[in-house]
């Protein structure tokens, strides 16, 4: 039988022997994939692994921070650790963009951009890491499913433009719910192994229309606030994906006795067996009221909360 322990163990032994003594390089995201990935990485090579974090303004709340304290000088790994401050550039590249495809693509290309200022500044490396898994490797057309919805810009784009020798892909073969397994075998935090899927480009494509820091700003707080209510209500296990998005409707309230002209903010949460289909969760509603009255009175700039109940298809699970 197949047992998680013996893989993790074959996978340092095999990572160990293919690098020897090179120099690696691993873009880190915070994601499941990345980070079970860096780990194996850093057991295997200690700090001949260097990891790059591009915080670039569209994370979750405070993810960049949990990010560092996991993977930074402070944290309970062995490896280079990096953090690009990068927030202000993205802002910039994406202001006055409101096509999706557009704004995804001009993640991705800066994305690329930084990693690839940073790789230079690290020098010649031997490995690059890719925390590919294998739906990635099935999703991204080798597997035959050709049909572009959205352009998924972290697989199989990074390695034409860092200077490296090889890849390496230690969860090729995995599913995910294998990769938690071998992240907890390896003592990865919980809070880290079973984080909900989050995708490349972040934020951005969880805000309708333009994207601004005040925006950003917006969408974290309600998240945050829907985020810590679905885990009081012991929810969080449960569902599939859950998250604020901001729409970029604004329509007329009223708080106290003033008049508002504030955002709304669409909840979704669905359940999916493999996130190519989905179907929206039913959340008991004094648990979405809860929500509601908290993101209206905590966070400004809103009046207004909707729950999506679109199943997928016809709706995607991202808004963009
Ligand atoms: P959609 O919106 O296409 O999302 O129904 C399906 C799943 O994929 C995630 N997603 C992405 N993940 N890069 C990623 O790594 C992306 O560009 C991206 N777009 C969507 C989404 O969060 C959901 O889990």
């Amino acid at each position: 039988t197949w047992r998680m322990d013996a893989f993790v163990e074959n996978s340092i032994k095999e990572i160990r022997e293919k690098v020897g003594d090179g120099k690696v390089l691993c873009a880190l995201s915070g994601g499941v994939d990345s980070s079970v990935a860096a780990v194996m990485l850093s057991k295997a090579i200690g700090n001949q692994l260097t990891c790059v974090f591009v915080d670039q303004g569209l994370l979750r709340k405070d993810e960049g921070d949990e990010v560092e304290e996991v993977f930074g000088p402070n944290g309970s790994y062995d490896l280079n650790f990096i953090r690009v401050n990068a927030q202000e550039r993205f802002y910039s590249k994406l202001a006055g963009v409101t096509e999706p495809e557009q704004k995804r693509k001009i993640i991705g290309e800066e994305f690329i951009r930084v990693f690839e200022e940073e790789a230079k500044k690290i020098g010649a490396v031997d490995f690059l890491v890719q925390g590919t898994i294998y739906p990635d490797v099935v999703e991204s057309g080798l597997g035959g499913e050709s049909a572009v919805i959205k352009s998924h810009h972290n697989v199989g784009g990074l390695p034409d433009y860092v200077d490296f020798k090889e890849i390496i892909e230690p969860l090729r073969n995995l599913f995910k719910d294998e990769v938690r397994k071998a992240g907890l075998e390896m003592g990865i935090p919980e809070k880290l192994v079973f984080r909900q899927p989050f995708p490349g480009p972040g934020l951005g494509i969880r805000i309708i229309g333009e994207v601004t820091a005040e925006k950003v700003k917006i969408v974290q707080e309600a998240d945050a606030i829907y985020r810590e209510e679905i885990a009081n209500a012991g929810l969080d296990k449960s569902i599939g994906q859950y998250f604020a998005a901001l729409t970029n409707m604004q329509s007329v309230g009223v708080m106290g006795d003033e008049r508002t002209y504030d955002y709304a903010v669409a909840l979704r949460a669905v359940n999916t067996i493999d996130f190519m289909t989905a179907e929206s969760a039913e959340i008991p509603f004094d648990v979405l009221q809860k929500v509601m009255s908290r993101i209206i009175n905590e966070v400004k700039g809103v009046n207004r909360v909707f729950y999506d109940l679109t199943s997928k298809p016809p709706g995607t699970i991202e808004f963009e």
